[in-house]
C-alpha cells in the first residue's frame, strides 16, 4: 500500500510517499522560513502564495526520490487542520484534485495527531496505549492515546502554546524568528536558576498549561531592567525561561502517565526537538520506570511522512473524505 502525504499547515510545503505503515520512500520539505523570517513570524498570505508555488515541484521531486509514478499512489492523505485557512486549502485542493484524477481514496488528517504518528516512523517497536505530549507553535495538549485510532485530550493550554512562548520570549530577546530553537541554543551558555519565573498551574491537580503570564513575567523583567539603566544577560533570560516551561511539561506529563497508570510517554510536535525537554523527560521517565519515545528531529517539524503515517492507520478504519473537503483551520484533536 502506498500513500502519499500533503502537508501545507504553516511555513512548509512537504509530501511524502510511504509504503504501508512505516517505511518512508520520500519526504520532501521545503521550508519558508527564511521568507517570513524577516516579518519577524508567518504572514500568511505570503504562505499561502509560495505553497501554491512550491507545491508541484515538491511533489515532483517526491516521485522522484521514490522512484514511482504518480500511477503507483494508492491513497492520498492530507493535513486539512488545525493551521492557516489559506495555507491549508493548497494542500487541500492539491490532494482533492490527486485523488479524483487518480481514482483513489483521500485522506482527511489531523495535522496533530499526524505529529504523534511521527514517532511510528521513528520507532518501528511503538505501539499504543501511551500518553503524548503534543508541543507546537499553536498547542500544547496531553492525550491519552489508547489505540491507533483512539484518542482523548485530557488537558491543553488555556492561553498560548509552549512553542508560541519560546518564539514570543525569542522576539523579545531580539532573536530570529522561529525563536525556539534560538532560545535552546542560548540558554545552553545561560543560568536557569538566575531569574525566577512563575510555574503556572503547576500544583494544580489537572492537565491544563498557561503560558501567557511567563511571557508577561518576561516582558516585566526586561522592563524594570530597562527603566533601571540595567542591562540584561539574554543568556540567562533564555535559560531561566526554558527551565520554566520545560519544568511545568515534564511534571504534567509524568502526572498524565501515573495517574492514567500508562508505562509509556511519546513526544510529539516542533517543540519536540527542544534538547532541555529531551533530557528531562528522559531522567524522569528512568526514575518512574516509564518507556519513553521521541521522533528524529526532522520528524519533529511539520513534515508530510507524518500526514502519511497518520492515514495508513486512517484507512484501516475505513474512515475516508470526499470531495466536499475543506480545511478547517481551528480543528480540534
Ligand atoms: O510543529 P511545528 O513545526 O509547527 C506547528 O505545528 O506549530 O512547531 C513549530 C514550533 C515553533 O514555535 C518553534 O519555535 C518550536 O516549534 N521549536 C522549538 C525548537 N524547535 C522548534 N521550541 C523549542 N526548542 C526547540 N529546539
Ligand atoms: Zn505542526
Amino acid at each position: 500500500m502506498i500513500t502519499l502525504g500533503i502537508e501545507s499547515s504553516c511555513d512548509e510545503t512537504s509530501i511524502a510517499i510511504i509504503e504501508n505503515d512505516r517505511k518512508i520512500l520520500a519526504n520532501i520539505i521545503s521550508t519558508q522560513i527564511p521568507i517570513h523570517q524577516k516579518f519577524g513570524g508567518v504572514v500568511p498570505e505570503i504562505a499561502s502564495r509560495k505553497h501554491i508555488v512550491n507545491i508541484m515541484p515538491v511533489l515532483d521531486e517526491a516521485l522522484n526520490k521514490a522512484q514511482l509514478k504518480l500511477s503507483a499512489i494508492d491513497q492520498i492523505a492530507v493535513a486539512y487542520g488545525p493551521g492557516l485557512v489559506g495555507a491549508l486549502l493548497v494542500g487541500v485542493s492539491a490532494a482533492k484534485a490527486l485523488a479524483f484524477s487518480l481514482d483513489v481514496p483521500l485522506l482527511a488528517v489531523n495535522h496533530l495527531e499526524g505529529h504523534i504518528f511521527a514517532n511510528f516512523l521513528s520507532h518501528p517497536d511503538l505501539e499504543p496505549p501511551f500518553i503524548a505530549l503534543v508541543v507546537s507553535g499553536g498547542h500544547t495538549a496531553l492525550v491519552n492515546m489508547t489505540d491507533y485510532n483512539s484518542f482523548s485530550m485530557i488537558g491543553q493550554t488555556r492561553d498560548d502554546a509552549a512553542g508560541e512562548a519560546f518564539d514570543k520570549v525569542a522576539r523579545l530577546l531580539g532573536l530570529p524568528y522561529p525563536g525556539g530553537p534560538q532560545i535552546d541554543k542560548l540558554a545552553k551558555t545561560g543560568n536557569p536558576h538566575a531569574i525566577d519565573f512563575p510555574h503556572a498551574l503547576i500544583k494544580e491537580k489537572n492537565y491544563e498549561f498557561s503560558f501567557s503570564g511567563l511571557k508577561s513575567a518576561v516582558i516585566n523583567y526586561i522592563h524594570t531592567a530597562d527603566q533601571k539603566g540595567l542591562s540584561i544577560n539574554k543568556a540567562d533570560v533564555a535559560a531561566s525561561f526554558q527551565k520554566t516551561v520545560i519544568d511545568i511539561l515534564v511534571h504534567k506529563t509524568i502526572m498524565a502517565a501515573r495517574s492514567t497508570g500508562m508505562k509509556t510517554i511519546v513526544l510529539a510536535g516542533g517543540v519536540a526537538a527542544n534538547s532541555l525537554l529531551e533530557q528531562k523527560l528522559t531522567e524522569k521517565c528512568r526514575e518512574n520506570d516509564l518507556a519513553f519515545y521521541f521522533p528524529s528531529k526532522i520528524l519533529c517539524t511539520d513534515n508530510a511522512a507524518m500526514i502519511a503515517c497518520r492515514g495508513y492507520y486512517q484507512s484501516l478504519t475505513g474512515n475516508f473524505a470526499d470531495m466536499k473537503l475543506n480545511a478547517v483551520p481551528y480543528l480540534e484533536l
